[in-house]
């Protein structure tokens, strides 16, 4: 039976809006299955490809926390501290393709209900990548996902043709979507960077040739803290870092904004709310921006106990939805989705206290 909690979103039923992120939580069988028995909506796999992978030799992940006392953000161990960000480095899934799909088909037959949405990812480098973008879409569809979640936004490909380089790239986007629509027959849900100067412009492409959703926002690229004492990162490999990808609380107002801008100049599209979501206000906020869709990462992660997948998160956020849409008498979030886009103008256009102002332009 329908609840209030369940969405259609991109032609999917969701028993609840709640899905996991394509991330650790999601990186095996074990832990998707663990996820969709605790409560989880759907999930997208962590991302899947046919290049090598070798993760850097020292922590893939930290999670920084913000303190009243110095050191203020840090994620050296000290009391009365919050959630502030996590940091990371990490490349796609290691576990190759053809390891993947019988787990794949395992956990669609055990959890028919809930939606199962391939992460996968290519190069855009000639008609040999297309075909590795076809071959992991229709091995990924044939063992059952739902839906695929294209992988235009990992931070920390080298290759030029990956990830978020290729995010500027109107016509690869459109090719890879061309490459992709033309073998399978499922929704398409696309990931984006949020580094991208051209973002609004990057999904008009993927929307035009065939993607079903943006899902919004990968990690901000950026770099960890260094300690003046030590002089070391406090995450590095032999005292050398490079660009990570910043999530989590830190980055929720920056994802909004991203959500806004695409859903503002596409109010008829689908997107997947991604960045710093905690509890039922963040995934609100996402929501009264347009998202149709919550993805969460980092807060299951970092909760305690749960092996990385946010047991108790996931009964909160639909304990908190729930209740929401009770007490206001809402049938669903689409009661409430998107209110908010009329209300985010140009800086101008909000009040002064004369009527003088032009935005800056002489009269
Ligand atoms: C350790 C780690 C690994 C990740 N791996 C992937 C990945 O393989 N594919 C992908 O699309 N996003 C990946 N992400 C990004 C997350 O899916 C998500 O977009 C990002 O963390 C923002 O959400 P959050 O603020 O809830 O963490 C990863 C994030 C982290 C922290």
């Amino acid at each position: 039976m329908p609840t209030e909690l369940h969405t259609n979103f991109t032609g999917l039923d969701f028993v609840n809006p709640f899905v996991l992120a394509s991330a650790p939580p999601t990186e095996s069988k074990r832990k998707i299955l663990k996820a969709f028995e605790v409560g989880w909506g759907g999930v997208v796999t962590k991302t899947i490809g046919l290049h090598p992978v070798e993760n850097v030799a020292g922590p893939k992940t930290i999670y920084q926390r913000a303190s009243e006392t110095k050191p203020y953000v840090s994620r050296i161990k000290r009391p009365d501290t919050v959630s502030h960000s996590s940091w990371n480095w990490e490349l796609i899934s290691d576990q190759p393709l053809d390891l993947w799909l019988p787990d794949l088909e395992e956990i669609k037959t055990t959890y028919p209900d809930r939606m199962l949405i391939g992460s996968i990812m290519a190069g855009a480098g000639g008609e040999e990548e297309m075909d590795n973008w076809r071959k992991l879409a229709t091995s990924c569809v044939n063992a059952g996902c739902d839906a695929l979640e294209l992988n235009m936004s990992c931070p920390h490909m080298d290759r030029k043709d990956m990830g978020a380089h290729i995010a500027n790239d109107e016509e690869i986007i459109k090719s890879i979507l061309k490459a992709v629509t033309s073998v399978v027959d499922v929704p398409i849900w696309v990931k984006l960077t949020p580094s991208s100067s051209s973002l609004v412009e990057g999904a008009a492409a993927a929307y035009a040739a065939g993607a079903s959703s943006i899902s919004l926002c990968n990690t901000f690229p950026s770099l960890p803290l260094m300690d003046p004492e030590t002089m070391k990162f406090e995450v590095e490999v032999d005292g050398l870092v490079t660009s990570g990808g910043l999530g989590g609380l830190a980055i929720l107002h920056q994802s909004l904004q991203r959500v806004s801008d695409i859903s503002r100049a596409f109010p008829d599209k689908s997107i997947s709310g991604i960045g710093g979501i905690r509890g039922f206000r963040e995934a609100f906020n996402f929501i009264v921006h347009g998202a149709g869709n919550l993805q969460v990462c980092t807060a299951a992660m970092e909760e305690k106990g749960s092996g990385g997948i946010g047991v108790k998160l996931i009964q909160e956020l639909k304990d908190d939805l729930s209740d929401y849409l009770q007490r206001n008498n809402y049938s669903s979030i689409e009661a409430f989705r998107g209110v908010a886009r009329e209300r985010i103008v140009e800086h101008s256009k909000v009040r002064r206290k004369s009527d003088d102002y032009t935005g800056g332009y002489a009269k």
